[in-house]
């Protein structure tokens, strides 16, 4: 019995050994580790063995087992060794290879301008404020001098969610929640989205957006407002920009104006760009109204300030020489590309 239990092993470790994949090592296994096997076959012969014979073969039959097992294992890690090697060898990857490119995005032309205003106005001092688009009434109207009956509202077709939420008309209620968080001297710019129920057209849209600017402190006159301003339009637009205020009326403010820049295209002499006039409206502006100072709890007789709206969409049309609002919001890839 000793002498086939060598045997066996002799055949398993020969027969194991020359399996050339998993499929010859499985009949292998089974051939000599299964319920059929040889091993299993060879154990039933252990009833004929004497009481002292029994445990050495016993022992001896373990061994076997033990020995056509590890060398199972071990024809199983050579086969996948050589299989993952043979992977790789088909994988090859030649890194020298040139890449394909990834298409670089644009930055949206809106996005650019407003980081460049930004940019200006960090330079002189201010911090850049952001505030909610859903609005209360009261921010976007009370507070700013405009009481329920008044006719400023008509003008602003605004977008009702309720009696007293709208989606924003304007950036200008920022002013308002700045003043009531923060105490003179206060130096910002708020630029965002506002909304109005305009048909869209070449120069309308229900979406666009403003920057709105305010500047609280003792001793701020309207010459510091045109003084800002100018240098505004001078860093935007080029230091030969020539600009001009006109008197005109915001509730909020007091006096109030809107700045003007000489036409970049015909310098003043009237075209299509500037439909005749010489001049392109840039921004309203003003000294704020001393009752929103005091609605906001700020001493109008100790403090005094300006604010300023600008469009962005007209400041980039402008500045680009785009004659259509809605190519900012269409998303067309030969429009974007081109910034
Ligand atoms: N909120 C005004 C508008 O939407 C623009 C404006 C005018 C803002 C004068 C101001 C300002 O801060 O002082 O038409």
């Amino acid at each position: 019995m000793k002498q086939q239990l060598e045997a066996i092993l002799a055949n398993a470790k020969k027969e194991l050994s020359a399996a050339a994949n998993a499929r010859d090592l499985d009949a292998a296994r089974v051939k000599f580790l299964g319920k059929k096997g040889e091993l299993t076959a060879l154990l039933k012969g252990m009833r004929d063995l004497s009481p002292e014979e029994r445990p050495a073969i016993g022992q001896l039959v373990n061994d076997v087992r033990a020995a056509v097992e590890q060398a199972l294992e071990e024809q199983r890690e050579k086969l996948s060794a050589r299989a993952l090697e043979a992977r790789l060898k088909a994988e090859t990857l030649d890194v020298t290879m040139p890449g394909t490119g990834a298409a670089m995005g644009h930055q949206h032309p809106l996005e650019l301008v407003l980081d460049e205003i930004k940019e200006i106005f960090i330079g002189l001092g201010f911090s850049v404020a952001d505030g909610p688009e859903v609005e209360l009434d009261y921010y976007n109207f009370e507070a700013l001098n405009i009481p329920k009956d008044h006719p400023a509202r008509d003008t602003q077709d605004t977008f009702y969610i309720s009696d007293n939420v709208v989606l924003r008309t304007q950036t200008s209620g920022m002013q308002v929640r700045t003043m009531e968080k923060k105490k003179p001297p206060i130096r910002i710019i708020a630029p965002g989205r506002v909304y109005r129920s305009d048909a869209s057209d070449a120069t309308h849209s229900p979406l666009f957006h403003q920057i709105e600017g305010l500047v609280v402190d003792q001793g701020i006159a309207m010459s510091d407002l045109k003084g800002i301003l100018e240098l505004f339009a001078k860093r935007l637009y080029g230091d030969d920009t020539v600009v001009r205020f006109r008197p005109h009326h915001f509730p909020f403010t007091e006096p109030s104006a809107e700045m003007d820049i000489q036409c970049y295209r015909c310098h003043g002499e009237g075209c299509r760009l500037c439909k005749g006039e010489g001049w392109i409206e840039i921004l309203g502006c003003g000294m704020v109204h001393p009752h929103v100072l005091e609605m906001c709890g700020i001493d109008p007789e100790k403090y005094s300030g300006y604010a300023f709206g600008v469009g962005l969409e007209r400041t980039v049309m402008g500045r680009f020489k785009i004659d259509d609002i809605r190519l900012f919001y269409e998303n067309d890839i030969r429009f974007l590309e081109q910034f």
